[in-house]
């Protein structure tokens, strides 16, 4: 059944800003100007598709330089369930290919009427940039090894779904920290809310600098799951890695793969968490990937969620009028 519905309640703060870059410029009470609204776009049940009005006569387009299964689909169905009008724009066959920039691309797709564009671009700052360049709100779906906001709210969104808090957990983040945008959302997200966070993986896929942004760093995935409240196993990014960086992927699976024999010396309630894709049998073994720990399949539905909110805070209301949640 569909149902259209007017705005959710007002909340008590303020969202101010016009696009969403990264979770380092954003404070702990944006953060949670994000979560709640997430939190009334959630449906418990599932019996019912909510349609909103809120974003009715807007357009909303993904620009997407990189593959993705999750993020994009989860925007374009955020979009059409705010009554949004939606465009998907591919690279491929598009004038790109007859010279024209990037920044020409979005400036010539704004031109359409454009009123948020949500770019996934392979280089770290692509958003910024057309952040600088685009009058419209940007939302950064993953740009190369920075950020993924997005990804990183519904992370948080979902652990403190289960866990009912955030400060005070201990959150490891395995695998392929270097290359994983998805690590350093997490990492600036989860600080601000006074949660401590391992980031775990061999040497040649842990940065030494990470530290400096106070986490700490294990090469051994055994000493540090018997502390974890929460595990967040990234992917192995074999397509940025330029060369080999761990001796084989048995190796690797041996060592930070996390398997039923494994998560005995986890707590009884640690909650996994995966951002997906995962190469199942590398990072995580399918009965593990499947089983009663895993969150990975509720991340995904806290994605779309966490999707409408942004969009909502982004552009729901009139323009010049005080925000709808607005206190
Ligand atoms: N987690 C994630 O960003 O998945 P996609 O690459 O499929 O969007």
């Amino acid at each position: 059944m569909t149902v259209e519905l007017a705005a959710p309640q007002p909340l008590s703060a303020t969202w101010t800003r016009r696009h969403l870059l990264d979770l380092e410029e954003l404070s702990r009470p944006e953060i949670e100007i994000i979560l709640d609204t997430t939190e009334r776009f959630t449906d418990p049940t599932h019996k019912r598709r909510k349609k909103y009005t809120d974003l009715r006569g807007r357009i909303v387009v993904n620009l997407f330089f990189e593959p993705s299964t999750r993020t994009r689909t989860s925007f374009g169905l955020a979009a059409r369930r705010l009554s949004a009008d939606t465009l998907d724009f591919t690279p491929g066959g598009s004038s790109l290919s007859k010279g024209e920039t990037f920044i020409d691309t979005a400036k010539n797709i704004e031109a359409m009427g454009v009123d948020v564009v949500v770019v996934r671009h392979s280089s770290p700052g692509a958003p910024h940039l057309l952040a600088r360049h685009l009058q419209c709100s940007v939302v950064n779906a993953g740009d190369g090894a920075h950020e993924h906001p997005t990804q990183g709210l519904l992370d948080i969104f979902t652990i403190r779904q289960h866990k009912k808090r955030l400060e005070g957990l201990t959150v490891g983040l395995v695998g392929d920290i270097a290359h994983s945008r998805v690590a350093r959302s997490n990492i600036h997200g989860l600080l601000k809310f006074g949660a401590k966070v391992i980031v775990c993986g061999p040497p040649t896929l842990v940065p030494p600098t990470l530290s400096q942004l106070g986490v700490e760093i294990s090469h051994r995935l055994d000493d540090i799951l018997p502390r974890c409240d929460v595990i967040n196993m990234l992917r192995i990014q074999f397509e940025r890695q330029r060369s080999g960086l761990f001796p084989s992927i048995h190796e690797y699976a041996r060592l930070f793969g996390l398997d039923s024999e494994r998560l005995r010396r986890a707590k009884p309630d640690i909650l996994l968490l995966a951002p997906g894709p995962i190469n199942r049998g590398v990072e995580l073994t399918p009965e593990v990937a499947d089983g009663p720990h895993s969150a990975i399949l509720q991340q995904v539905t806290n994605g779309l969620a966490v999707r409408m909110a942004i969009l909502y805070l982004l552009c729901g209301q009139p323009a010049g009028e005080t925000h709808p949640l607005a206190g």
